[in-house]
This record gives structure tokens, sequence and C-alpha cells, in this order.
């Protein structure tokens, strides 16, 4: 699985939103920048501003990527919950599908408040409202529900992210669902789907029932009728 490839795609699904944030939030006149959870790049290397751009990850391999498509950041290897700078470094501080993964994050979130002045979540999904057409599709949902707690994530974290920022002291501006999330994806889209369901669901579900739900799944795809929607939530405030 390229998790890289991945996260490019996630990060076209908020293109619109992040520009459209990062503008409100100032980004043309900040000075200092921070991406908590960069991962391999996918949005550090998008970021246009004049100020250094830092990210921050606790995978070294997932850096030694990022060095690669964001040669000019600043990056640190460290833990969310624990930040490693001083109060007030940064004028935008932000995350993108990081706080599912993380162990608590209200935590992380008082952390990123603490360090930055504007705190943005662009992406947070809920997988406990996930919406699978036709219904015989449903079970994949499930299936990828599971995969996801197995793999120590909050599948559900999204529809509380506003609350948790509340919680976290953060004051805050505006929050909402991502609309265009439901683009229709592409031929090359669908594909990379796949890669990421046999990924999670390896070793925990038959190959011959995964393989049954892909050929339903294409079927329903070929028929105009598939219809595969993950709430996905956003927030941003000031600290
Ligand atoms: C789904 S990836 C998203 C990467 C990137 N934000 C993007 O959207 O392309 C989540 C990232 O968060 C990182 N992560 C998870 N928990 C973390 C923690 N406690 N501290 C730092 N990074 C963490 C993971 O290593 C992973 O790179």
């Amino acid at each position: 699985m390229n998790w890289h490839t991945r996260y490019l795609q996630q990060a076209a699904w908020t293109r619109d939103l992040r520009n459209y944030l990062f503008d409100q939030a100032g980004l043309t006149n900040a000075s200092r920048v921070l991406e908590v959870g960069c991962g391999t790049g996918a949005i550090l290397h998008e970021i246009k501003s004049a100020a250094p751009s830092h990210g921050l990850d606790y995978e070294i391999d997932s850096l030694s990527i990022c060095r690669i498509h964001a040669p000019a950041a600043l990056l640190t290897h460290g833990d969310a919950h624990f930040l490693p700078y001083p109060n007030g470094s940064f004028d935008i501080v932000y995350c993108h599908f990081l706080l599912l993964w993380v162990r608590d994050p209200l935590q992380v979130l008082r952390e990123m408040a603490r360090v930055g002045r504007c705190v943005l979540a662009f992406a947070e999904p809920d997988y406990s409202q996930r919406v699978d057409e036709p219904a015989e599709l449903k079970k994949l949902g499930k299936w990828q529900l599971d995969a996801l707690i197995r793999q120590g994530a909050d599948p559900s974290f999204g529809s509380r992210l506003a609350e948790t920022f509340y919680q976290a002291g953060i004051q805050l501006i505006e929050t909402g669902s991502i609309q265009n999330a439901e683009k229709k994806r592409s031929a090359d889209e669908w594909e990379n789907e796949w890669a990421v369901i046999q990924a999670d669901l390896e070793g925990a579900v038959p190959g011959e029932e995964i393989q049954e739900m892909r050929i339903l799944d294409e079927n329903a795809r070929s028929n105009g009728e598939r219809v595969l929607h993950v709430p996905t939530y956003f927030a941003w405030g000031k600290s």
C-alpha cells in the first residue's frame, strides 16, 4: 500500500476548504506555520506561504518521505501530545486527518492552542456515520470501522471535533462538514480506495468475501448506484 498516494487523494478532497480557511486565518501574513502529524508531506508541500513551514510527526519513516516532498519545510520528530515548542511560537497550527489517530485529542488540541494563535483542524471523519449504497455494501463499512478500531483509531471522533475545540479553550470561529469530499471518484481513485480496503482487512476478513464485495461495488458503480460517503468535519478558532 502506498500511503502517500492515499494522503494525496485525501488532500485533493480538502483543497478548496484548506485554501478558504488558510485565507481566513491569514496565511499570507503568517510568519510561522506548523502542521502537526505532517506524515509524508501531502499537505505541507502545498503550503503557499513566504513564512517557514514546520512539520511534526512521530513516524521517522514518514518524515524521511516528507523531506523529499517538502524539502524547504523544517521537520521535527515528536509527539503531538507534547509539542516541543515554546508558547505562542506559531501564527497558524493545523492538522489534517490526525486527531482520530491520537491517544488524547483534547490534549493535542490544548498543545496546538498553546503553541499557536490560530488552530485549524481540516478533516476529521466520523466512520460510524458512513453511508454505503446499495445496502449489501454496508458490511464493507462495518469491516472498515472495525479495522480502524483494531489499528488504534477513534473512527467516530469527527462529530466531536467542535466540542473538543471548546473543551480545549479554543474560541471556535467556524465549523462544519466537508461537502466536496463527495466529488465523483475517478477509476484511479476507486483503485486506490480498494488498495486501502485490502490493506485494512487483510487477515481479518477472508479474501473471497472481500472479492465478493469488490464485485458488488464494481457492478453498483457501473449501474450508477454506488454511494460511499464518510461525513468529515472541520473546525478552526483562536487560542
Ligand atoms: C493519516 S496520517 C495524515 C498525514 C498528513 N496530515 C496528511 O494528511 O497527509 C496521520 C499522521 O499522524 C501521525 N501521528 C499520529 N499520532 C501522532 C502523534 N501522537 N504525534 C505525532 N504524529 C502523530 C502519523 O504518524 C501519521 O503520519
